[in-house]
């Protein structure tokens, strides 16, 4: 059912944990699973992730695809991360079951809730970019 890639990472998932004084944190959740998943970015001045953690209370699958979220964001500028979408998460991830389809969607909008995080505490638009869904105060 599940891929090597995605077992993988759920088993030795990548980044977990917190950044101090992130520069952007975004967490998300999705209110028919309960499953939620916070992203830490730490962005320096060019504008480049130069590190990533995570947290997710969730799935298997959620794990997963947080893990190679993080994967993917590291090292990118703003503008690449913004490439980094649910379907970019599942292909890295070699595919999802249908069901888990909304466990990746989960990462996209997790890094992005972090992005607006930065975007808005930098003083920057980050072009693309949309304002996050409630769901981000729903956890707070
Ligand atoms: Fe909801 Fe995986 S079942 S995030």
């Amino acid at each position: 059912m599940y891929s090597e890639k995605v077992m993988d990472h759920f088993q030795n998932p990548r980044n977990v944990g917190e950044i101090e004084n992130a520069s952007g944190v975004g967490t998300v959740g999705n209110a028919k699973c309960g499953d939620i998943m916070r992203i830490f970015l730490d962005i320096d001045e060019n504008g480049v992730i130069r590190d990533v953690k995570f947290r997710t209370f969730g799935c298997g699958a959620a794990v997963a695809s947080s893990s190679m979220a993080t994967e993917l964001v590291k090292g990118k500028t703003v503008q690449e991360a913004m490439q980094v979408t649910n379907r970019a998460v599942m292909e890295a991830l070699d595919g999802l079951p249908p069901v888990k389809v909304h466990c990746s969607l989960l990462a996209e909008e997790a890094i992005r809730a972090a992005l607006w995080d930065y975007a808005e505490k930098s003083g920057i638009t980050i072009e693309g970019l949309e304002r996050p869904g409630a769901m981000e105060d729903m956890q707070e």
